[in-house]
């Protein structure tokens, strides 16, 4: 399996347009201290040259055109076979509409996903208008078989399990795995990887799950719990924003650092979070503890 981290910053990008924190300025003066990312996606393939995402970002137009892919032989060429979502925040699903042009979308996700992407944000009634949309229901812990546009099967099988998270502020209702964590496998090879983006907190459950990953793709968004307040940006915490803070002793990467997982990574990283900065001690801190800040472009195979 083939995995492509697409963009690896969480909602507003790398540097984000309208923000000035210590970040996002380092990002615009001198960006080889301060990579800019877009926003989180990732693209999974068997064979490399057909892929999944999952979760579509605003930013995929671009994500896109950086995917290794053979020049078609047709004038028109849709090179995602599919879209797996983990919840429906417009930072993982505004990249759905953008993709209209495809004239035909797969989508895979949750009842509870797919039930606000077409009644509230109401993305998939504006898609439908330009595309089909085919929408596959993934039931947690059922491993769902990813199936090519052409009907034929991809090889890579995924399962959903709830992680802790409210749903969407425009969300009217919370139902039941609005929020969940993926596990792809490739079935020939064996190899898999976990995908976590948004995750307020860390059980024995998810040590587990996430120890059996050969990848671990996790949430990154802040270092501290008041990070926001702190700059003067905003009111809440990253766990009432239900994101689990990187630091601390029951932050993210004290339970990171013990998995047995070949590669830890974090993705889905707030433009705030100092461990974007390639020289600060946050950075050094994570990277001691054998776990890697991602980076768009960064591919794993499995
Ligand atoms: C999040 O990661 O918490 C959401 O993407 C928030 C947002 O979209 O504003
Ligand atoms: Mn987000
Ligand atoms: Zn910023």
């Amino acid at each position: 399996m083939h995995i492509v981290l697409l963009g690896t910053a969480a909602g507003g990008g790398f540097p984000q347009w309208n923000c000035w924190c210590p970040p996002c300025r380092v990002a615009r003066a001198d960006p080889s201290r301060a990579v800019p990312r877009s926003q989180s996606s990732v693209a999974v393939s068997a064979d490399g040259a057909r892929w999944f995402l999952l979760n579509a970002s605003p930013d995929v137009r671009e994500q896109l055109g950086r995917l290794p892919s053979p020049t078609p032989a047709g004038v028109r060429h849709v090179r995602v076979e599919g879209i797996v979502l983990t919840d429906a925040e417009l930072d993982h699903t505004l990249g759905v509409v953008l993709l209209r042009e495809a004239r035909r979308i797969q989508l895979v996700a949750t009842d509870a996903v797919r039930r606000v992407v077409e009644d509230d944000s109401r993305i998939l009634a504006v898609t439908r208008a330009f595309a089909e949309v085919a929408v596959g229901e993934m039931v947690p812990d059922q491993p769902f078989g990813l199936c090519h546009r052409d009907g034929t099967p991809s090889g890579l099988r995924v399962t959903c399990f709830p992680v802790p998270a409210g749903p969407p502020r425009f969300a009217r209702e919370e139902r039941f795995a609005h929020t969940v964590g993926l596990l792809v496998r490739d079935e020939r090879t064996g190899g898999s990887c976990a995908f976590v983006p948004g995750c307020g907190g860390f059980d024995s459950d998810l040590v587990s799950r996430l120890g059996a990953a050969d990848l671990v793709l996790f949430d990154g968004t802040f270092w501290t719990d008041d990070e926001l307040i702190g700059l003067g940006i905003g009111d809440r915490t990253a766990r009432e924003m239900d994101h689990l803070p990187v630091s601390g002793s029951d932050g993210s990467l004290a339970r990171l650092r013990h998995l047995p997982s070949r590669d830890r990574v974090y993705t889905h990283i707030n433009n705030t979070n100092p461990m974007l900065l390639e020289d600060a001690p946050e950075r050094a801190l994570v990277e001691q503890a054998g776990v890697r800040i991602g980076a768009d472009g960064m591919r794993f195979t499995l």
